[in-house]
């Protein structure tokens, strides 16, 4: 299956000239835990911006360069979106990471979004899709704790609803 992981503001922004807009250590934590030992899968622009291959994932990198290379064994360079069943096993959980155009081209491929919802607008260039309620119900909602930026997050999970 595949799940959303996303930082975003209260007005969905993302991030700015290829960075994040913000520096929250529980949810990097949190981030790690959640993904450590899955199949993570990002936009080239986000591979470039995390800077170095996270350790215990399996990384699938979307470019549309024919000649993108990266050399590490736990990164596989695809071209397009049908590729990802190559890598993607149904029974285990992957996590789609980023960045805009990523999210917007598999939201609906996806079963779950683990939002960090930051209670706060940002100015960004980049921007998470809006979240249609009808299609998604939430199973868990928990306060992130106190912040050295004192921002008020949320941590809230999505499950597509099913209709019988
Ligand atoms: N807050 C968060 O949780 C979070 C998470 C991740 C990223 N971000 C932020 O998001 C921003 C980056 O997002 P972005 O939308 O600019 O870039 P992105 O989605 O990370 O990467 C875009 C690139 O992916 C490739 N691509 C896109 N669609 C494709 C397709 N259908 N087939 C093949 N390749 C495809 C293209 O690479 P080529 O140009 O090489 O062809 C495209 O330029 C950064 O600011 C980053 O910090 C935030």
């Amino acid at each position: 299956m595949l799940s959303i992981i996303v930082a975003k503001s209260k007005n969905n922004a993302i991030g700015k000239d290829n960075k994040l807009l913000w520096h929250i250590s529980d949810d990097l934590k949190r981030f790690k835990n959640l993904t450590t030992n899955h199949t993570i899968i990002m936009g080239r622009k986000t591979f470039e911006s995390l800077g170095r291959v996270l350790p215990n994932r399996l990384h699938i990198v979307l470019t549309r360069d024919e000649n993108y290379k990266v050399d590490n064994e736990n990164v596989k360079i695809i071209h397009d979106i049908s590729e990802l069943d190559k890598y993607v096993q149904d029974e285990s959980e992957n996590f789609v990471i980023g960045g805009a155009q990523i999210y917007a081209s598999l939201i609906s491929k996806c079963d779950k979004l683990y939002i960090t919802q930051i209670n706060k607008d940002f100015i960004g260039d980049s921007y998470f899709p809006n979240i249609n309620e009808n299609e998604w119900e939430i199973i868990e909602k928990l306060s992130g704790p106190k912040d050295e930026n004192n921002f008020e997050y949320e941590y809230i999970t999505y499950q597509r609803k099913r209709y019988k």
